[in-house]
């Protein structure tokens, strides 16, 4: 079982697509364990995307993540670093393909609506910038035991 640092980019956040993206999530059948609804700092935008810094769009990449809040969450599944960055798509909404998130919502590269860990030495980076230990909830599902 892994998990990944997901965040709903304050795009997505100011055009209404939280639900929309978390639905998607949800109904993969993964597990959400934490989640966090904050406006990003300087300090930890830069901790954030510390990968980028000198290259030539880290400084919009830094003004853009910190304009407005986000929605920080961790999830949990089967081969979910892999599968959440098929589900999210490329980068640029040109080459994302057909069904994925940024494909579906977005036109550019720079407002690309979501972010999502690369690999499983960045999501426990990134997870340790937006989460305490304490802050992430284990827990099984049971679904027919709630209906
Ligand atoms: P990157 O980690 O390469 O993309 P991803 O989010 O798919 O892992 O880049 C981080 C963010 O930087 C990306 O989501 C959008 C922005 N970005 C640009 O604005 N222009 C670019 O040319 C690239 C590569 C990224
Ligand atoms: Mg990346």
């Amino acid at each position: 079982m892994e998990r990944t640092f997901i965040m709903i980019k304050p795009d997505g956040v100011q055009r209404g697509l939280i639900g929309e993206i978390v639905g998607r999530f949800e109904r993969k059948g993964f597990r959400l364990v934490a989640a966090k609804f904050l406006q990003v700092s300087q300090e930890l935008a830069e901790k954030h995307y510390a990968e980028h810094l000198g290259k030539p769009f880290y400084d919009n990449l830094i003004r853009f993540i910190t304009s407005g809040p986000v929605f920080a969450m961790v999830w949990e599944g089967d081969r979910i670093i892999a599968l959440s960055r098929a589900m999210i798509g490329k980068t640029d909404a040109l080459e994302a393909a057909p069904g994925t998130i940024r494909s579906d919502f977005s036109v550019t590269t720079r407002l690309n609506l979501i972010h999502g860990s690369d690999s499983a030495e960045s999501a426990a980076y990134e997870i340790g910038n937006y989460f305490t230990p304490e802050e992430i909830v284990s827990y099984t599902k049971n679904i027919e035991a709630w209906i």
